[in-house]
């Protein structure tokens, strides 16, 4: 059976590396057969929080916002692709997951992180853990990361290096862990429906 994927990324720098993990997990879900969306939160470029998409009236959110919370809501599982600025999650994708709360709930969520040097954005992976928890999201243990990306994943998002066999390694488990919460969760879903 095929699940509705959402892989977020998130940064808005002109030279960024990330998407090349992004377009690594993107495929490697792809090629699994399932049907996956890549939500670039630079793309779609939501200004600084004002309003909650939930604090607009029914049907006058901006269309953007409607957009993204109809795909949130469909989806059955997400992933977050997680670059680290000074320890912390990198402002434009937290920005974009702040608009919405209740279209998240009752979901599971996969993190991998990556960095220009070794630790992989490990801390930022952390700190994302309680963000999405607290965001109604299930969280799996599983994760990806890659450290040194230039030297992990070429431009266009291909595995090279000692670092991107590595990553090659880690990715089934990575995504079998997601693939079983999200039929479990969505099981669960059709057997009762969320207490809230
Ligand atoms: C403002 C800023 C802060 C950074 N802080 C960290 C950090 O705390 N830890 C780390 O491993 N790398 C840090 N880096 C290096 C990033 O890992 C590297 O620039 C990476 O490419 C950022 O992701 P992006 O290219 O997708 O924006 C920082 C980079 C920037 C621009």
């Amino acid at each position: 059976m095929t699940h509705r994927i959402l892989v977020f990324y998130g940064s808005y720098r002109s030279d960024r590396t990330g998407i090349r993990l992004a377009q690594f997990v993107v495929e490697g879900l792809r090629g699994r057969g399932e049907d996956v969306e890549l939500i670039d939160a630079k793309a779609v470029g939501l200004p600084m929080l004002d309003r909650m998409y939930k604090e607009y009236p029914k049907g006058a959110a901006p269309a953007v916002l409607e957009k993204l919370a109809g795909q949130i809501r469909d989806a059955d599982g997400f992933v977050f692709i997680t670059g680290e600025y000074n320890w912390g999650v990198q402002p434009g994708l937290k920005n974009l997951t702040d608009h919405f709360l209740e279209e998240w709930f009752w979901r599971p969520a996969a993190i991998a992180s990556y960095s220009a040097g070794r630790f992989a954005g490990a801390r930022a992976a952390t700190a994302w853990h309680g963000t999405l928890s607290e965001m109604g999201m299930v969280v799996i243990s599983s994760s990806i990361a890659a450290g040194t990306i230039s030297q992990t994943l070429s431009a266009d998002g291909k595995p090279i290096g000692e670092g991107g066999k590595a990553l090659e390694r880690a990715f089934p488990r990575f995504a079998d862990d997601l693939m079983w919460w999200i039929e479990a969760a969505k099981l669960q879903r059709a057997r009762k429906a969320p207490p809230y």
